[in-house]
């Protein structure tokens, strides 16, 4: 077998899911409230008023949808715990329903010989934690790496692989700056702030991680896009480096280098945050994988009328675009990829998550999503075109399992490969599904 045979028959194909977007059952079980659940009780912060209380009710229909993950054929199935399921109070006491809960499903998984690649933070921060202070109080470093010991001290090499986080731009842009994500605030200095101890938190929890499951592979989860220039002009393309800088570089370069991008400094100096020695050192522990979720990328114009960014991202005028409004761009991933590649030493990577938004109807006899069919065939393209070129990339996961709980868009939007009818909980494949089933069992059998 040359080694090409070997990367096919090696590379992991998943779908991925989160605990809050999927779950339902909030309040039972002994599970306390996240900062989600706040949030969604506030005012005009999520689409059309919805809620994540019973959403695709996975608590209690994780059976029936795991059955969907066999059928897909998959290699892994990538979800999240819930932190506030499993640690339930700030002295830090453990709820045994909770683990129970996710035992039960690593279980399953392993009897149909699906690996778990657990994400432990994907954003549904105990309101417990919120009120002390949240991801600016550094005290939440030694909460996660609390709930992280005591995750994969129950769970330890049961799971193939750990993620630390996902996305923590998210956490702290979307969060602190653009105020769209629970906890919904407008500023940059804390919003850095939290960037760090969420990297922080990260880093001192690899080590545990480590300890607990020796043999699971150990990383983080970002959300990258390229940020072109949207033309040639010194202004833009300045502008364009900027964005990537504080966008992209502003997590990466902590984690692979122990340092904070200097143009960033320079331009924010008074948003620095407030670090303590040894804490670049914890940050930059050794990663067994970043995985990349890549959905777009930005084409960024310099603007000086945007008072809070100096640059602003256009779509181009014949782009196809996604129900979200991103724009359509697989050659995006190449560039990531290859730019980052040039840049850093990278450990090897993971595409954790990619799919789109789309306008799916079912007309009773099926979902005819060929827009997300094509996405998906053209990413996994660039996927193939990557390896070939010889990055590291050792697994591609689609989002999502099926629709759900899209954040501050509600239920509005629909990532995925199986149709929810919310009323009747019904799971419907949608063309994708069987696309994706069949290019798994194409790609493997060749
Ligand atoms: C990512 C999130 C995921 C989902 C997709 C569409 O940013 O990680 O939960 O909402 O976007």
């Amino acid at each position: 077998m040359n080694k090409n045979n070997d990367v096919v028959s090696s590379f992991i194909y998943g779908v991925a899911s989160s605990a809050f977007q999927i779950e339902g059952a909030t309040a039972i079980d002994g599970r306390v409230d996240s900062i989600w659940d706040t949030f969604c009780q506030k005012e005009g912060a999520i689409l059309n008023g919805d809620n994540a209380d019973v959403t695709c009710d996975y608590y209690h229909l994780w059976e029936r949808d795991l059955e969907l993950l066999k059928n897909l054929g998959v290699d892994a199935y990538r979800f999240s715990i819930a932190w506030p399921r499993v640690v339930t109070s700030l002295d830090g006491d453990v709820n045994n329903e909770g683990l129970d809960f996710y035992q039960q499903i690593i279980d399953r998984l392993h009897y149909y010989s699906i690996k778990p690649y657990v994400t432990l933070y994907h954003w549904d921060l105990p309101q417990y934690l919120e009120d002390q202070g949240g991801w600016l109080n550094r005290d939440v470093v030694t909460a996660f790496v609390y709930y992280a010991s005591v995750v994969s001290d129950y769970f330890g090499d049961q799971v193939a692989s750990y993620a630390t986080l996902n996305e923590p731009w998210c956490s702290a842009m979307l969060g602190y700056l653009h105020g769209i994500h629970a906890p919904g605030f407008q500023n940059r200095r804390q919003a850095l702030q939290v960037g760090h101890h969420l990297l922080l938190a990260h880093g001192k929890a690899m080590p545990v991680l480590r300890q607990n499951a020796p043999n699971a592979s150990h990383g983080i989860v970002l959300n990258l896009s390229p940020y072109d220039a949207g033309s040639d002009k010194q202004d833009d393309v300045l502008a364009a480096k900027l964005a990537d800088e504080e966008n992209n570089q502003w997590f990466l370069q902590p984690l692979l280098e122990a340092k904070y991008p200097q143009v960033i400094i320079d331009k924010y100096p008074e948003c620095m945050p407030k670090m303590r020695a040894g804490d670049m050192e914890a940050i930059t522990a050794p990663l067994d994988f970043i995985g990349i979720n890549y959905y777009t990328r930005q084409r960024i114009f310099c603007d000086e009328s945007n008072d809070v960014f100096g640059y602003r991202s256009e779509i181009p005028e014949d782009s196809e675009v996604t129900a979200m409004g991103w724009e359509v761009y697989p050659e995006g991933l190449f560039n990531l990829i290859s730019e980052l590649n040039e840049r850093y030493q990278l450990p090897p990577l993971l595409i954790t998550e990619n799919g789109m938004a789309a306008d799916d109807e079912y007309d009773e006899v099926q979902i005819n999503d060929s827009v997300r069919v094509s996405y998906l065939r053209e990413h996994l393209y660039v996927v193939k075109r990557l390896i070939e070129k010889g990055i590291d990339l050792r697994g591609y996961f689609a989002w999502s399992l099926m629709d759900n709980f899209e954040w501050a868009e509600g239920f509005d939007k629909r990532f995925g490969l199986y149709y929810v009818d919310y009323e009747t909980q019904e799971r419907i494949p949608k063309l994708s599904a069987y696309f994706y089933k069949d290019y798994i069992e194409k790609t493997k059998g060749q």
